[in-house]
């Protein structure tokens, strides 16, 4: 069963513009296209009921029972209760604002760990428990690989370790981290596991009560869905933490940790994403699949069989430039390897490959992605201007790939 990139680019607009079409999309990890399901509930929520939704008059019914689909959706596609999500404006905020409400749990003396392999959304706002008498520990990467051993983690890990803070795939080096054994490790400690799905989540779907997660967070509009970030707690942990929404709401589970009130619209369009994931399985599967988890976890399944073929032929087209360096895996294995590639090359500044590839019509950027630790770490001299990051998900066709593949050619 192979993907069909013809119905799936179908969904899409964009690619119905001649002018947003001519782009080959390889900066998805910075934020990805958006089905027509999404939009379509988007602009169906801003025609027709944009009020204050849950009233008692009809738009604001709808308006509320919109809502109610979007958290749902996203319940479904993470296999867990929709009281247990928080909807906030991103991961960075939702972050932010999970630090609040642990920090009042802390004493002086407790340990965090954090890496400097993570985007700084899941480093900085636990640094900064410093202030309250909290250790800091920082789990490193080995500076040639960009990835992170096991074995320091068992060094780091203590009876004082409260926190875990790590990412299940780095938004620079690409590798799937074991976020089971990490969970495991960080239980057995008692520490709780908080981790960073936001450039895992497009190319995998979690069933985060399985996972051995605590906290599970990823950023919908990578994921070809709406601006938003979403937040999934464990119950048991959620209730030990100090709720940060209006004391007056308490008894609303997905308030509590968004005091930036909820994003209606963005909420509601959340639904759509559901609409085209049952649409991509509807389109490739006979079978019934009982649960909608189970038939997003068929699709992802689809998506990343497609993502790591054409990620291989990339890194092989990177490998034949010479002084060419790839962070990371230089092979791409399902489930190992996510197709988020960054690399730099001897003697060329990222910016100038990038202007260069610009030129020929394909989307990349340079920069340290607010990875600057990580980059830092992996010796990159001048991390402003940092690595060339190609980053494909699955409506990247094999033309485009083509494209990329003579480009980095020419670079060479
Ligand atoms: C791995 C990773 N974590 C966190 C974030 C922050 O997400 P947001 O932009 O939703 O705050 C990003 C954004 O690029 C990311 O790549």
């Amino acid at each position: 069963m192979a993907l069909d990139l013809e119905f799936i680019r179908a969904q899409y607009p964009v690619f119905s513009n001649p002018e947003t079409a001519r782009w080959a999309m390889f900066e998805n990890a910075g934020g990805s296209y958006v089905p027509h399901q999404v939009i379509d509930r988007l602009h169906e929520f801003f025609q027709f009921t944009k009020v204050q939704p849950y009233g008692l008059f009809q738009p604001s019914i709808a308006a509320g029972e919109s809502m109610d689909a979007g958290y749902q959706a996203i319940a479904g596609l993470l296999n867990c209760h929709p009281d247990e999500l928080t909807l906030g404006p991103s991961t960075s905020m939702n972050t932010y604002v999970l630090a609040q409400a642990i920090r009042p749990t802390l004493k002086p003396g407790d340990e965090i760990i954090v890496t400097n392999q993570d985007h700084e959304a899941n480093i900085g706002c636990w640094r900064r428990m410093e202030e309250f008498g909290a250790v800091l520990k920082e789990w490193r990467i080995d500076p040639q690989t960009g990835e992170l051993s096991l074995e320091d983690l068992e060094r780091l890990i203590s009876g004082n370790t409260r926190l875990v803070c790590f990412s299940l795939c780095s938004n620079i080096v690409g590798t799937m981290n074991d976020f089971e054994t990490i969970c495991s490790m960080a239980h057995d400690a008692g520490a709780i596991a908080i981790g960073d799905g936001v450039s895992f989540a497009p190319h995998r779907v979690l069933d985060v009560n399985a996972s051995g997660l605590d906290f599970y967070l990823f950023s919908t509009y990578k994921t070809f869905g709406t601006h938003l970030g979403v937040m999934w707690g464990r119950p048991a942990i959620l209730d030990t933490v100090e709720p940060q929404g209006h004391y007056f709401n308490r008894d609303i589970p997905n308030y509590n940790f968004n005091p930036a009130g909820p994003l209606h619209a963005q909420i509601g369009a959340l639904d759509g994403l559901r609409e085209y994931i049952e649409a991509v399985y509807g389109h490739h599967f006979d079978e019934a699949q009982p649960g909608f988890h189970a038939r997003a976890v068929r699709v992802f399944e689809l998506f990343a069989e497609h993502e790591t073929t054409q990620a291989n032929r990339i890194l092989e087209a990177v490998k034949a430039i010479p002084g060419s360096r790839i962070i990371g895996q230089d092979q791409a294995l399902t489930g190992s390897r996510a197709a988020t590639i960054s690399i730099t090359i001897d003697g060329m500044s990222s910016g100038d490959a990038v202007k260069k590839l610009v030129e020929r019509d394909i989307a990349v950027r340079n920069g340290d992605f607010y990875a600057l630790r990580c980059l830092e770490a992996l010796g990159i001299q001048d991390p402003e201007d940092g690595v060339v990051r190609i980053s494909l998900v699955h409506y990247n066709t094999e033309q485009d790939v083509s494209r990329l593949v003579e480009a980095l050619g020419e670079l060479a």
